[in-house]
């Protein structure tokens, strides 16, 4: 339970706002590669209730800058993308990548006025298929070396989905273990080829999916333990015969986590504000072993939002297309078989913005409040200009910003905590990318 000064505290991003000025100052996705592609790559989009423009220079740069003139208002997404710049279709004035005004066509020849006006502009670089920009003040940190950035791109397949609710609602339900016993349990096995389908494999050794080991062993034992890059959240359930089925998810401070999926696949995913009633996930999903079928991914995901805003089919307003039958006799939810309808159902059913000052938390809970005590304490933290989890300050610092490690196996009750290291330890060394691990 939050008192209310904090749950406002933690969920408003807007400019200014102590959450917003920290969630700032990370390198934060602003939207796929793909959406900014074809004859003219550009798109307006909005981000921490900002509203800006994403574009392609002519040298194949990335810009990103406010979407309104600073003459008169006019939205330049419209613009014309032309003479290193983008142009405003009004009156012809000439913003450079960097938000200086370079031209004035109709003032005075010998004007220079234009030196006087600027937009608002932030850098941008790309990776593994979403366009990332630093909307923090100052030099932009170096970024973190975490797998999926250095993890080559036939290994990786990036998407994104709106969900309509505030951004720390769904981060939560990333590092919620407990939750995936009930919410993702499938009451049949559909061996279909949809999105999520490691949820419905075998676990190696135990003759179950993991949706119904995890279904059966709803009690899990959760530990959280702080680490440079966030937290790292242990969910250990007790099996037969002296076994333990352990997962290692990882909140990556401040609005992504890390989590398994199956035996060679992790993903990490971003919740980036759109604004503070609406958001975005971002996810870079990578294989430590086969490169990804790109193709069946993206179709698997098309077929689950409309475009262009990427909007989920099941939403608010069909009731997630609750069936009632399939509640049943085949899913928990009934609600499909994409586990992140599942996860976008829940955090989306709480409202808009989840008042915090009348829930009722348990030990079950652990990683959810344990995260609200970093947030709070990194929002005084970098309001007082002290460091915060999961920034480089240099290269050095980046290069220590690794992994995170996610795995899920079964392991022998005493000496789990050996055996998921040496697990993983194995993965990365057997990797065909393991030269970009080490
Ligand atoms: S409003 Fe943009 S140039 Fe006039
Ligand atoms: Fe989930």
């Amino acid at each position: 339970m939050l008192s209310r000064e904090d749950n406002e505290t933690v969920t408003r991003t807007g400019p200014g706002t102590p959450a917003g000025k920290l969630l700032r100052a990370y390198w934060q996705p602003a939207a796929l590669v793909s959406e900014i592609s074809g004859e003219r790559p550009a798109k307006a989009i909005r981000l921490f209730g900002e509203d800006l423009v994403l574009y392609r220079t002519g040298t194949g740069d990335w810009a990103l800058v406010s979407r309104f003139c600073a003459h008169r208002g006019v939205d330049l997404s419209f613009g014309r993308l032309e003479d290193g710049g983008l142009r405003c279709l009004y009156h012809g004035w000439l913003y450079g990548p960097d938000g200086r005004c370079l031209e004035q066509p109709a003032e005075p020849e010998q004007s220079r006025f234009h030196e006087k006006v600027r937009i608002a502009a932030y850098p941008c670089l790309e990776r593994n298929g979403i366009v990332f920009a630093y909307l923090g003040g100052g030099e932009p940190p170096p970024l973190p070396c975490y797998d999926c950035f250095v993890a080559p791109q036939e290994y990786t397949f990036a998407f994104k989905g709106l969900w309509e609710c505030n951004w720390l609602q769904g981060v939560e339900g990333g590092i919620d273990p407990s939750h995936v016993s009930f919410l993702h349990r499938f009451l049949d096995e559909d061996p279909r080829e949809t999105y999520g389908q490691q949820f419905r494999e075998e676990v190696a050794g135990t003759g179950k999916s993991l949706s119904h080991l995890v279904g059966e062993h709803y009690r899990p034992d959760i530990e959280v333990e702080p680490d440079e890059h966030g937290l790292r959240v242990f969910a250990v359930r007790t099996l037969p015969d002296r076994q333990r089925h352990v997962r290692v998810t990882n909140l990556v401070f401040p609005n992504a986590f890390v989590v398994p999926f199956g035996d060679d696949q992790v993903f990490c995913q971003w919740h980036v504000p759109i604004d503070d009633r609406s958001h975005y996930w971002y996810m870079i999903l990578y294989d430590f072993r086969t490169p990804t079928d790109k193709e069946t991914l993206l179709r698997q995901r098309l077929s689950a939002v409309t475009l262009p805003d990427y909007r989920c089919v099941r939403n608010r307003e069909n009731d997630w297309g609750f069936d009632p039958a399939e509640q049943r006799s085949r899913t928990y939810t009934g609600m499909g078989l994409d586990i992140n309808v599942h996860d976008q159902w829940a955090v989306e059913s709480m409202g808009a913005i989840q008042d915090r000052t009348v829930e009722r938390l348990g030990v079950s809970d652990r990683a959810v409040t344990a995260n609200r005590r970093l947030l709070l304490r990194a929002i005084t933290a970098h309001e007082a200009g002290r460091p915060t989890p999961g920034t480089a300050t240099d290269q050095r610092s980046a290069a220590a910003l690794r992994g995170p490690l996610a795995v899920d196996t079964v392991a022998p009750a005493e000496g789990w905590r050996e055996h998921w290291r040496t697990r993983e330890a194995k993965r990365r060394t057997e990797s065909p990318w393991a030269g970009a691990l080490s």
